[in-house]
Order: C-alpha cells, then sequence, then structure tokens
C-alpha cells in the first residue's frame, strides 16, 4: 500500500432522516401516496420489451458474480453519453444517488470546511455535510419569490473557507428549475471561491419545455460534479443505480476509493437492466414525460379550483411540488385527517423545518388522480363544511 495514495474520512454520527422516519410511521397506513418523489416504476417484461440485442444477450448470459468496481464498461459509457463532454472512464457508478451524494460530499469535506446547501432541499444533503465535518449554511428559497435562487444570497453566504456549494435541479421539493445565467452565475461563483459545485441533477429530463433544459454540472466546467440516476426521470429507482460524473481526476480517485467501504459494486442485473433503459431512453422517457403531464394537467384543474384554500408555485419540471394550504386551518391536523379518512399520505413542509403550511405533493405516479380525487373529496368535507 502507498502511503501517498492514503486519505482518511472523519464520519460522524449520521441522525434519522425526518422524511423517512414520517414515511416509516405512516406509509402503511395509507393506501395513497401522494407525496412520491418518484415516476412509477417501469415493469420488468416493458423494460424486456425494449431492450436491444446487445442487451437482451448480457441479460440472459449474465453472471451473478461481484462486477466491475466502477461499473459496467458498456453502462459507464452509456452514461457518459449523456453528456456533452465526458468520457466513460470519468463515471463512477452507484447505489443510488444515495451513495453517489455520500461518497461525493465525504471525500470533498473536511471539519473545518464550510458548504452552502439550497434550502428546503434532500436532507440526506444537509446531513452527511454536516456528518463530514463541516459548517452549513442553509441558502433558503422562499415561496414569496417562485423558489428562484438569488445568486447575491448565494454570493452573501460565500467564505473563504467555502469547499462546496450543493444545488438540486430540477428541484425536490419545489419543482424550480433556474433560469440559464443563474445556472452559470452558480457556475461563475463557485469558481471564483475555488469552490466545488455539486449538481444535484435526479430530475433531469424531465423538464416540461426542453428549452428549459440546464446544461449538466459536469459539461459547465471541471469543479462542478454531477450526480444523476435511474430512480426519478427514469422510473426505474428498484435497479438502485446512480452515477457520479466529474472531470476532476482526484476527486473520482477519492470517490472510487470510498466506494470500497460501502457497496463496492453495483448489482449485476441492475447495471444491465440500466443500461437497457438508457439505450432505449427515448421511449423510457417518453412514458415518464406523457405520466407526468396528465397528471399536471390534473393538478392544474385542482388548484383552479380551489384558489385561495391550495396554492403552489407551480413546477418547471419533474414529479415533485410543494403546495401550500393557505386557509382552512393549521396544515397538522388536515393531513392527519386525510391520511385516516382517505387513506392519502402528503408529506408536511415540517419535516423540512419549513413553515407556512407547504406540504410535498409527488404527481410522477400513475394513481396520482385517484389520490387527488380523494384529497378534493376529503377537503370539501372538511374545509367547505
Ligand atoms: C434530490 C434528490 N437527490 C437524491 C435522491 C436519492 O435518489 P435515490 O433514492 O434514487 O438514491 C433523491 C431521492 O428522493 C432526491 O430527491
Amino acid at each position: 500500500m502507498t502511503s501517498e495514495t492514503r486519505f482518511t474520512v472523519e464520519l460522524a454520527r449520521l441522525p434519522e432522516l425526518a422524511l423517512e422516519r414520517e414515511f416509516r410511521a405512516r406509509s402503511s397506513d395509507a393506501r395513497w401516496l401522494l407525496c412520491g418523489s418518484d415516476v412509477e416504476a417501469l415493469r420488468l417484461d416493458e423494460l424486456l420489451a425494449l431492450t436491444d440485442d446487445e442487451c437482451r444477450g448480457l441479460w440472459d448470459e449474465l453472471a451473478l458474480g461481484y462486477t466491475a468496481p466502477s461499473g459496467h464498461p458498456l453502462l459507464r459509457a452509456e452514461i457518459a453519453g449523456l453528456y456533452e463532454r465526458l468520457g466513460a472512464e470519468q463515471v463512477l457508478t452507484c447505489a443510488g444517488a444515495d451513495e453517489a451524494l455520500f461518497l461525493t460530499l465525504n471525500a470533498i469535506l473536511r471539519p473545518g470546511d464550510h458548504a452552502v446547501i439550497a434550502w428546503p432541499g434532500y436532507e440526506s444533503l444537509f446531513q452527511v455535510a454536516r456528518a463530514a465535518g463541516a459548517e452549513v449554511t442553509p441558502l433558503r428559497l422562499r415561496h414569496d419569490t417562485g423558489w428562484r435562487l438569488d445568486l447575491r444570497d448565494l454570493r452573501r453566504a460565500l467564505r473563504p473557507e467555502t469547499r462546496l456549494i450543493v444545488v438540486n435541479y430540477p428541484h425536490n421539493p419545489t419543482g424550480a428549475l433556474p433560469d440559464r445565467s443563474t445556472f452559470e452565475g452558480m457556475v461563475a461563483l463557485a469558481a471564483e471561491v475555488g469552490a466545488v459545485l455539486l449538481s444535484d441533477e435526479v430530475y433531469r429530463l424531465l423538464e416540461y419545455d426542453p428549452a428549459d433544459r440546464l446544461p449538466a454540472g459536469v459539461d459547465a466546467g471541471r469543479h462542478v460534479v454531477s450526480v444523476g440516476v435511474m430512480s426519478k426521470s427514469f422510473g426505474l429507482a428498484g435497479l438502485r443505480i446512480g452515477w457520479i460524473a466529474t472531470r476532476d481526476e482526484e476527486l473520482l480517485e477519492r470517490v472510487t476509493a470510498l466506494k470500497d467501504y460501502t457497496s463496492g459494486c453495483n448489482s449485476a442485473p441492475s447495471e444491465i437492466l440500466a443500461l437497457a433503459a438508457l439505450r432505449a431512453r427515448d421511449a423510457v422517457l417518453g412514458r415518464s414525460r406523457a405520466l407526468v403531464a396528465g397528471n399536471l394537467a390534473e393538478l392544474d384543474a385542482f388548484f383552479e379550483e380551489w384558489e385561495g384554500v391550495f396554492e403552489w408555485v407551480r413546477p418547471r419540471a419533474g414529479c415533485v411540488g410543494f403546495p401550500r394550504l393557505v386557509t382552512g386551518g393549521p396544515l397538522e391536523p388536515f393531513l392527519a385527517g386525510l391520511l385516516d379518512e382517505e387513506g392519502v399520505l402528503l408529506v408536511p413542509g415540517s419535516v423540512y423545518e419549513h413553515g407556512g403550511n407547504h406540504f410535498r405533493l409527488g404527481f410522477g405516479r400513475a394513481d396520482m388522480p385517484g389520490a387527488l380525487a380523494r384529497l378534493d373529496r376529503f377537503a370539501r368535507r372538511s374545509l367547505r363544511a
């Protein structure tokens, strides 16, 4: 073992994630999940029907042993093809985006470092950054400015010791998507202070207007890392295949070495199925986009009908929004009644420590219209009584 290639990781104890705790406590009572963050899962037979001959051969003759630690070479090449200027060797496949984020945050952050993370957001980003010893400044996004990230706020949050800026676009839970100049401003600000910009892009390719699609982070600079996954836009969460894409060789080496402590390598069947889905991505993404567009039309009608009672900043991408109950009392008893009487689960904004009666609403699932009809029925009973 050569001492100059070794490094250490500080890993403090991680707290339970508030959102997952909420799910664990309530989802067994729920018949309808109106808060899911993914697109309706594709079935194995549906995916196999889209599979090209090469993948079908790989699938039929698959040996179920350990796989290549950095990922199947064909899968890495296919993922690299999602970007403008990336080679297969600049991709590390992971067990979902969760592992990709865990490895990246731990590879970058050290005790005493400072990180800026947009908030509300995906809680694991915060907790893992904190556990790695960093001081985290939340960059607050607000309903009344349309969840817009203000570059002046970002600039104010930066310090000389800022090592990392984390953004997630398209955004969970608000569905927000900045314009191109704001995105370029983030990339430039990170470069100015010598920080890495970690771009969590798990909802990328699910923009409602393709003209709104931002460049992938990794294509925007060597200091920008993109994290992607099969779970959201592709509707294949059960594969647990995500990835880190970076042009920073040293960072890639660190995350690769850390992966030996977590998953070690990916599931062999999942790699082949992810490869098949990426090769058939026009069909797979077309299905997701059609589902989301249909559900959005239902939601447009709902918010029009309930104007003044429920409101939201209509998302521009993804399958998650962050509406609020404007009138009708506090949110928590309303959500408890909705679960109790109609079996519909919504996640309160309090899991993000966000006030203002917001709740997370997911609209990627095929049964969303049924769940929405039950929300409507319960609201009529309890709010219009
Ligand atoms: C913004 C964001 N990043 C990362 C993840 C993790 O994705 P996965 O569960 O597929 O690992 C999620 C999942 O909800 C997410 O919403």
